[in-house]
């Protein structure tokens, strides 16, 4: 079961914890001009976001989803949201937009390349590209000028339940980073794109929303990917 919390204005985090797997999933529902979702969710968890949703706003109403990369719990329910809000538009990489187009599953699509910025109201999504997919092609990731917040997907992301504090979150997180991305190459990217941004806030596809020690987690996870 899904719960909500508004972690900034306007930013509404969608949660489950998935035991099997153990792991939360998470989705980001973005209250504003043009109402964006960050990552479709599964299918089989489309009612129960909507729930959510519906709260605060009006699901119908869904003019955006970014869809970091193609991967079931990031862009699986896209066709679903598309059959709930007509003018449901995914937000994806290169790589993302011809496995939708390929597989048939859309053609309704806006693809962004690195730097690229949409404004959805008081709100600027900037993509970055990333390594992310399956052979480790690139997908994206988005920061959220005006608050400072990096919707980073799989990546920053911690297993389990409960937040775990102090090294167990540290080691949580870099964990994970090993497991999504086992490239160096790959891994110099993404660090030199984070280490840029003036973050305020990660709200990861996975875990915990993360508002301190930001700069100590990039470089725990630099030291571990790239020593
Ligand atoms: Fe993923
Ligand atoms: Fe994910």
């Amino acid at each position: 079961m899904h719960s909500r919390e508004e972690i900034a204005p306007g930013v509404h985090l969608l949660s489950s914890f998935n035991p099997q797997v153990g792991i939360t999933f998470n989705q980001y529902f973005l209250v504003d001009e043009q109402p964006t979702l960050v990552s479709s969710g599964y299918i089989d968890m489309v009612d129960d976001m909507r729930r959510c949703i519906d709260e605060v706003a009006d699901a119908t109403k869904l003019r955006y989803i970014v869809a970091p990369h193609f991967e079931a719990d990031e862009c699986g329910a896209l066709r679903t949201w598309q059959g709930i809000a007509a003018a449901a538009e995914p937000i994806v990489g290169a790589v993302c937009s011809r496995q939708l187009s390929g597989f048939g599953l859309t053609t309704k699509f806006k693809q962004v390349n690195d730097g690229d910025v949409v404004s959805i109201g008081a709100m600027r999504l900037r993509a970055l590209t990333v390594g992310a997919e399956m052979h480790l092609w690139d997908g994206i990731i988005v920061f959220e000028e005006s608050q400072g917040i990096l919707f980073s997907s799989d990546f920053f992301s911690q297993f389990g339940e409960q937040r775990l504090e102090g090294e167990a979150f540290t080691n949580s997180l870099v964990k994970m980073y090993q497991m999504t991305m086992p490239s160096r190459p790959k891994t110099e990217v993404f660090i030199d794109k984070v280490r840029d941004l003036p973050i305020r806030m990660i709200a990861p596809g996975h875990g915990f929303v993360i508002t301190e020690n930001i700069n100590a987690y990039i470089d725990a996870i630099a030291q571990a990917c790239l020593a």
